[in-house]
């Protein structure tokens, strides 16, 4: 049974053009493949132009913790800092507190004061020997480990370096 929406059959060809058909089908497939891929090329380029560097992440930075004279090895030093970083297209004024810490005065470790429960900074308790979160009453070992509280992780420990006889710290 025919379809009655169907062109008639020319019967020098049979019921289907197959060579006819294949050829439409590939040029088609063919033109929306060039333009798709034009199109995104474009949206792509424009779109680019017109998100700038918002969408580029915060360039990291080294913060000067001090002379390494100066850090008694066995004693827990805090760093404020603040200063000026590129986040995308604007400059921020980014603060924060570090600590540093060395056993033997050759190697170093800072951790960011910041607690990873919702953002307060800790402070370091001598007596207790341990950082104390004032908000929700979370304990952190030296090393920044979740001793108590709600913190979901330990305190970030950051990259360090020691340069001209001064230790850096990257946040
Ligand atoms: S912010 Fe530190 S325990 Fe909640």
């Amino acid at each position: 049974m025919s379809d009655p929406n169907l062109p008639p059959i020319d019967p020098a060809k049979g019921a289907w053009d197959e060579k006819e058909l294949s050829r439409r089908n590939f040029l088609e497939g063919a033109f929306f493949t060039v333009t798709g891929i034009a199109a995104v090329g474009v949206v792509g380029a424009g779109g680019r132009f017109l998100v700038g560097e918002s969408l580029e992440p915060r360039t990291a930075s080294w913060v000067k913790i001090g002379s390494v004279a100066d850090l008694k090895a066995g004693t827990v030093h805090m760093v404020n800092y603040a200063m000026k970083v590129r986040d995308a297209w604007r400059d921020i004024q980014q603060k924060g507190t570090l600590y540093a810490f060395s056993t033997d005065g050759a190697r170093y470790q800072v951790l960011d004061g910041t607690c990873t429960h919702l953002g307060c900074i800790v402070k370091w308790d001598n007596a207790e020997g341990a950082f104390a979160c004032p908000c929700h009453s979370a304990r952190f070992t030296r090393d920044g480990v979740v001793v108590s509280g709600p913190p979901p992780k330990a305190l970030r420990t950051l990259e360090t370096k020691v340069e001209d006889g001064a230790l850096w710290a990257r946040i």
